[in-house]
């Protein structure tokens, strides 16, 4: 999958997506990820990329020229292009699947007070948003997207780990987690975890799920189903 990040601050992204799992993705071959500057796509010698608004206010906008000089270049037949903000699509784990079923996503941030209208209205495909808060800056909700979309990238969590349990993805909150020591200042990891009874060891984690569900967000039980845990689905995600 090849992934297009446009953005006037690519290096808040290099960190953010060259190290632990989506390095490792990206190293692997998983995800083609470039990261673009959108200013290289300025034609001034100042390298514009924003502009103050029509009809005033406080602000910049981006300006169109950059932004769609860029996209005209990146785009291949099949592509998709996303822009991240707050009235779009509010995302989830059904999204971040169906994203990563395409072949090739282009993500454009916008910064200070947004893009110019005609870009949404023309190259923009499809409108991303991370929740009801408004953020500074476009890049940092593209970084988000592109890590819930690569968790559902056969290979990206390893061959041995499945998203079958993780939280939100059957309506239930995960469960807790322990690892050594069993006794670490007095607090014991639950007895149960430490029986060698898979089955036991299930049923223990399905019922902290939903008990946890019910007191954290009853509202995710709303037509849940209590199928059976496959103790596959217990690995823990590969760690980073
Ligand atoms: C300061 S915000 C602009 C907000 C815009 N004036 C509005 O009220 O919708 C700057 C950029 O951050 C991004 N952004 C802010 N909040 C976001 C959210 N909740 N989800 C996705 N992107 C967001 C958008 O790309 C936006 O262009």
């Amino acid at each position: 999958m090849r992934i297009d990040l446009l953005t006037l601050f690519p290096a808040m992204l290099d960190g953010l997506l060259g190290e632990s799992i989506l390095g490792k993705a990206r190293e692997r071959g998983h995800l083609d990820l470039r990261i673009h500057n959108l200013r290289d796509w300025s034609t001034d010698k100042h390298k514009t990329a924003d502009d103050r608004p029509f009809g005033g206010g406080a602000g910049m906008v981006l300006k169109p020229e950059p932004v769609f000089a860029a996209i005209e270049q990146l785009r291949t037949p099949g592509s998709r292009t996303i822009y991240l903000s707050p009235d779009g699509t509010p995302l989830s784990p059904a999204l971040g699947q169906r994203l990563a079923g395409e072949q090739h996503l282009i993500f454009l941030s916008g910064h200070y007070e947004g893009i110019d209208q005609r870009i949404r209205d023309h190259v923009i495909d499809e409108e991303i948003s991370i929740g009801d808060y408004v953020l500074t800056n476009g890049t940092i909700a593209a970084a988000v997207v592109v890590d819930v979309l690569a968790r559902f990238i056969p290979g990206v969590l390893g061959e041995e780990n499945s998203l079958t349990h993780e939280s939100f993805t059957r309506n239930l909150l995960d469960f807790p987690q322990y690892t050594r020591p069993a006794d670490f200042r007095g607090w014991k990891v639950p007895e149960v975890l430490l029986s060698g009874n898979h089955a036991l060891i299930e049923r223990w984690r399905l019922e902290q799920s939903l008990e946890k569900t019910r007191r954290l967000r009853p509202d995710l039980l709303q037509g849940h189903q209590h199928e059976p845990l496959h103790s596959r689905d217990h690995q823990a995600p590969a760690q980073g």
